[in-house]
């Protein structure tokens, strides 16, 4: 990253622009030219080649088998909290839902990060399910996390080209510097408050859909559009509107986010694995019409598709679309 320029005396920054908050070893985000690397390695081979265990051992400082143990064990300690819970699931937004179902939880019961992860998948497919009118699906505490994940989501056990997917994706988005959802978790660990809370604060900040909730948006976006001949239409009628396009733009990536093109190829490699990839084709030419349409608005700023764009297409591939979904957002 660039050394920023120091703030004239009395001079107030807008947002963290420039601002250095603090050190990481976990990624390092390099905007210009379109590169993030997590925890030393580069997300495009990281995300080929390492389940979920593997990034959140690089991350913890621990071992992937010991990592998946943990996992499993969180998974399993959320499992009971689901009777405890009010009507947190219930909320429509997969969001909502999520934020009031972690915040149920005591921090002396999860004490270790594997627990809060493994607690948000619970609660993440029991929504999905609920959503389907469907029961939930208890955790096997021995299988991979992704596996894990879907089958609670899916209710049968998927097969590998999709539990690969979803590897790809939750390694995708693992870590990201300083974003607005990391930062609103430090802000709440630096007062001594405990993981859950901080969790909460996150999950609060990843909701809105400037930063995590365009998927959701990106899919309507989707089907409003319906065949690529509209594409064009329908977007100078958004921008006209005063709308923004959603899955496009970002804070940092001034090229497009390297993380639209890994989950692209996952898809892609879903696709040679035989799986429907049902927007896919659509959401590629949406892209290039949305490219076309947002540079004739803003000539001097860049604005390409973000991880959220490819977020949507592989989740809802990932999903059956006429029960469960993995979309949270949506
Ligand atoms: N669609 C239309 N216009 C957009 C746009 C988008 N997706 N993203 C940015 N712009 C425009 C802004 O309206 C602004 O125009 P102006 O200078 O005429 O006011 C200009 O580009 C710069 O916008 P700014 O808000 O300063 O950009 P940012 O870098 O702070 O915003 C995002 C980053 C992600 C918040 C923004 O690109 C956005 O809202 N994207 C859509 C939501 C989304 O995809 N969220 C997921 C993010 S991973």
């Amino acid at each position: 990253m660039n050394a920023p320029a120091p703030l004239a005396a009395n001079a107030t920054a807008t947002g963290l622009e420039g601002v250095v908050v603090a050190d990481t070893r976990l990624s390092d985000v390099d905007g210009e030219r379109g590169r993030l690397v997590i925890a030393g390695h580069d997300v495009e081979s990281l995300a080929t080649r390492t389940p979920f265990e593997g990034v959140c051992a690089l991350l913890w400082g621990r071992d992937e088998a010991s990592v998946r143990e943990a996992l499993g064990r969180g998974r399993a300690r959320a499992w009971p909290k689901l009777g405890v819970l009010g009507d947190a699931l219930e909320a429509a937004d997969g969001m909502e839902a999520l934020r009031a179902a972690m915040a149920h939880l005591r921090a002396s019961e999860f004490p270790d990060d594997a627990d809060v992860a493994g607690a948000v998948a619970v609660f993440a497919s029991a929504w999905a399910r609920g959503r389907a009118g469907l029961p939930p699906v208890a955790p096997d505490a021995g299988l991979g996390h992704a596996e894990d994940l879907l089958r609670m989501v899916l209710g049968d056990a998927p097969d590998a080209a999709r539990v690969a997917g979803l590897d790809a994706y939750l390694v995708t988005v693992s870590d990201h510097g300083m974003n607005a959802s990391t930062f609103a978790a430090r802000v709440v660990a630096s007062t001594a408050s405990d993981t859950i809370s901080a969790i909460v604060s996150a999950i609060g900040a990843l909701k809105g859909p400037l930063h995590g909730g365009a998927p959701g948006p990106v899919l309507d976006m989707l089907d409003a559009i319906a065949t690529p001949e509209h594409a064009v239409a329908w977007l100078e009628a958004e921008l006209n509107a005063g709308r923004r396009i959603m899955g496009m733009g970002h804070r940092i990536y001034r090229v497009r986010d390297p993380r639209a093109a890994v989950l692209e190829r996952a898809l892609l490699r879903l696709e040679q694995a035989g799986r429907s990839t049902p927007r896919l084709g659509l959401a590629r030419a949406v892209e290039q019409a949305a490219v076309g349409v947002l540079r004739a608005r803003h000539p001097a700023r860049p604005l390409l598709a973000n991880v959220d764009f490819y977020t949507a297409v592989l989740l809802d591939a990932l999903g059956d679309r006429k029960s469960t979904r993995l979309n949270f957002s949506h």
